[in-house]
């Protein structure tokens, strides 16, 4: 039981209720208007959502660590359900090596290499979504044909793990990723599989797995030459299959279904394709897929003039500083002409997303090939998001588009 704090703001609402995760909006405005820091009962924990205090705390990896988990269970006191990720939940010195041998290998090199790839797959992809000639209209859901499809081909292709099986990897990371959260019904619905999905994933961050060239050999050749021990390469390994295809897949969803629903947006991109890259950006930025991650504090740690104490967890919310209106003018507007950088939906500081450079690459490539082909796209019925402690998921994005 987390010390209950004497001056603080309470906030008696469940960031994790259905309705919260349906529509964060209204909670997170409440969080920010509540305070700096705030405390929240349903889960006994600290929470912000101001962008100066979630910018702040991600920078304080010293008093506000990943160690003990970035999820609500608290691993000083609780046994993990896995072992842990050597990256995203470790902190230095443990964090460095594995940390700079990815950063090495999903650098520019990485993106230069894999550009004229993942343009070709993406041109194939739309010319067989889009055959019809210009002026025709055409339905189909984006998440389906394109926010998954896309990046289910292209990443594994790239970590170079065989075809057959491919359909474990949304589920897998589903769970994970519903794991940070409370032991709610969620995360029930996907305890029966865990077990499975998580041996099928272990059995393939084995060395035996990789042939030459791909992220998952590179990562074992990284072993070999003693930049992290025959124990972390796996579990380097498994860190790409937990973050690297369904944070992409729900962002490219986010982002489809913003232009769905901003038309002039749309045609802005049409008019300047170069401007695919900031899309991207503000739509992680307006819609981020990651919500939420937690920290625990190693000592009394100060945050927006109030203290959260030794021992507790503090919840972040990177959607919810990504709309403060203390740091972005007009929060609530989807805006591709504006500057995004410096948005949290990439996190800040030693743990920032390390497979930025290629998630970014991945929707460039599929926006600019979709951008030339479709001189228009709107809603074709109710988008219908899937609910995810963690990410902003997406079942169905029905989307019609004019051929151009
Ligand atoms: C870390 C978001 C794509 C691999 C993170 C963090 C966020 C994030 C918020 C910080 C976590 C923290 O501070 O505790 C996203 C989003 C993505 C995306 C929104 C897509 C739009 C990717 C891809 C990869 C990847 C494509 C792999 C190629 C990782 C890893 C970490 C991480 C390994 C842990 C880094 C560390 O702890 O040093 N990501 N990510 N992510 N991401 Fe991503």
């Amino acid at each position: 039981m987390t010390r209950e704090p004497r001056s603080l703001p309470v906030l008696d609402l469940d960031p994790f209720g259905h309705d919260v995760l349906t529509d964060p909006l209204p909670f997170d405005a409440a969080l920010r208007d509540a305070g700096p820091l705030v405390y929240l009962p349903a889960h006994d924990v600290y929470a912000t959502g101001r962008y100066a205090e979630v910018h702040a705390a991600l920078r304080n990896w010293q008093g506000l660590g990943s160690g003990a988990g970035v999820g609500l269970s608290n691993f000083r006191t609780e046994k993990p359900w896995r072992s842990l990720s050597v990256l995203l939940e470790a902190d230095p010195p443990h964090h460095d090596a594995p940390r700079r041998v990815l950063a090495g290998l999903l650098g520019p090199g990485a993106q230069r290499r894999l550009r004229a790839e993942w343009t070709g797959v993406a041109e194939e992809l739309v010319d067989r979504l889009l055959p019809g000639p210009d002026g025709t209209d055409v339905e189909f859901d984006a998440v389906a044909a394109l926010a998954e499809a896309y990046p289910l081909r292209v990443f594994p292709d790239a970590l170079g793990i065989p075809r057959e099986g491919r359909e474990h990897l949304l589920p897998f990371s589903d769970f994970l990723l519903n794991a940070f959260g409370p032991r709610n019904d969620l995360v029930a619905a996907g305890a029966p599989r865990a077990r499975e999905l998580s041996a099928w994933v272990s059995a393939r961050c084995t060395r035996e797995t990789y042939g030459g060239g791909g992220f998952g050999a590179l990562i074992w050749e990284a072993a070999d030459r003693g930049e992290i021990t025959p124990a972390q390469a796996p579990l380097v390994v498994r860190s790409l299959f937990a973050a690297g295809v369904n944070t992409t897949v729900h962002a490219l969803a986010g982002l489809l279904q913003a232009f769905a629903t901003h038309p002039g947006q749309w045609a802005r991109l049409r008019a300047e394709p170069a401007l695919a890259r900031a899309a991207f950006d503000e739509g992680v930025r307006w819609a981020s897929p990651v919500q939420t991650f937690f920290r625990t504090a190693t000592g009394d740690v100060r945050i927006g003039g109030a203290v959260v104490p030794d021992g507790a967890k503090l919840l972040l919310f990177l959607g919810a500083a990504n709309r403060d209106p203390r740091r972005w003018p007009d929060p609530d507007t989807f805006d591709i002409t504006r500057d995004p950088s410096g948005h949290l939906g990439f996190g800040f500081g030693l743990h920032q997303c390390v497979g930025q450079g290629l998630a970014r690459l991945e929707v460039e490539c599929l926006l600019t090939a979709l951008v030339r082909r479709v001189g228009a796209l709107e809603p074709a019925g109710p988008a219908r998001r899937r609910l995810n402690n963690t990410l902003r998921s997406w079942d169905s994005v029905p989307v019609r588009a004019r051929i151009a």
